[in-house]
């Protein structure tokens, strides 16, 4: 078995990695796993010290929306320090992951590509982490997705049978996200569905999932080698224990009934609450006002657009019409 060393330490003498930058991406984890603060020497000494970790990233049914989200994690930027900027948390999880397989982005192909994806379940059977992007039709044994002549189904159901710990990476990974929207004709599901029973499963919802949290529960795995705690749905407490609505920005106009009535209008200049235009941050669980996206520089609801739930379960169709109003309790 070949040995993945951790890069961490040659990237910082390399000059590649300062070491600020390391510590600076412990404190950034630390604090949205809302771990003390003392944790962060424990982050850090993990992350230095273990050898990589092996990841498989499956794609199945989706738009690629979270590998781009993935990979356009640029770089973070310290609101304390404008102007500042430090390699991006995706630079640095690449020293401490090996992505292994990743259809989008890995260099092999065909025969090439299945050979890594057969060679790393294999090699490192119950040590790699698999990440699931996408939906699963479960229909009629799953023949509506197939890659390489398998089908999604019979793939993350062996994939998964031998991993460390699984992570379903956004919407359509928990619940099946637009594929499975009624009337949902291939039978699409989540991970969950496809996998009846499977263990040391993380549901990271959202449309894409954001990924400081996909980071933070890397991170956490390595950290403590198990996954972070979660809820009944599988979602970690960290990023989806909190309602949007009591941590936005513009509660206070919500709290005065100061309501944007149309888009333009004074109040949404005056960046009143959204709730009237459709906002579903009442109703949805996750972190985005605190964690934010674009480097933690914006979220949908600061920049002028009510949140369509996408965190929240089967959010295409509990969360539409997107533009109307949620009920009064
Ligand atoms: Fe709540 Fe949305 Fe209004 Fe913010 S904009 S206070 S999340 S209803
Ligand atoms: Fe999605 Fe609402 Fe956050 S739309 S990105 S859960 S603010």
């Amino acid at each position: 078995m070949k040995t993945l060393v951790n890069g961490l330490d040659q990237a910082i003498q390399s000059g590649h990695l300062s070491r600020r930058g390391f510590l600076k991406l412990c404190g950034l984890a630390t604090t949205v796993l809302a771990l003390p603060t003392v944790e962060i020497g424990r982050v850090a000494k993990a992350l230095a010290g273990s050898p990589r970790l092996p990841v498989v990233w499956l794609e199945f049914q989706d738009c690629a929306g979270d590998t781009e989200s993935f990979l356009r994690a640029s770089q973070y930027h310290d609101p304390l320090q404008p102007g500042v900027t430090d390699p991006s948390i995706v630079d640095l999880l690449l020293n401490f992951i090996s992505l292994e397989y990743h259809e989008t982005i890995m260099v092999p192909a065909g025969f090439a590509a299945e050979k890594s994806l057969n060679d790393t379940i294999t090699q490192y059977a119950g040590q790699y982490l698999c990440l699931v992007e996408g939906g699963i039709p479960i229909a009629n044994n799953g023949i509506y997705c197939t890659v390489r002549g398998k089908t999604a189904l019979s793939i993350v159901q062996q994939v998964t049978a031998s991993a460390k710990a699984t992570i379903a990476v956004g919407a359509c990974a928990c619940d099946g996200g637009i594929s499975a929207a009624n009337p949902n004709p291939s039978g699409a599901g989540g991970v969950r569905d496809a996998v009846p029973g499977i263990q040391n499963l993380l549901n990271l919802p959202g449309c894409p999932a954001n990924v400081v949290n996909t980071v933070a529960s890397i991170v956490h795995l390595i950290t403590y080698n198990q996954l972070p705690p979660a809820d009944s749905q599988g979602r970690p407490y960290f990023a989806y224990g909190d309602e949007i609505h009591e941590n936005c920005e513009r509660h206070d106009f919500y709290e005065h009934d100061q309501f944007v009535r149309a888009w333009g209008d004074e109040g949404h200049r005056n960046g009143w609450c959204l709730f009237q235009m459709g906002c579903k941050g009442p109703a949805t669980h996750s972190n985005c006002p605190q964690v934010k996206w674009n480097d933690s520089t914006c979220w949908p609801v600061a920049a002028g657009h009510g949140c369509i739930g996408c965190a929240s379960p089967h959010f295409w169709d509990s969360m539409t019409p997107f533009y109307q109003p949620l009920p009064d309790d």
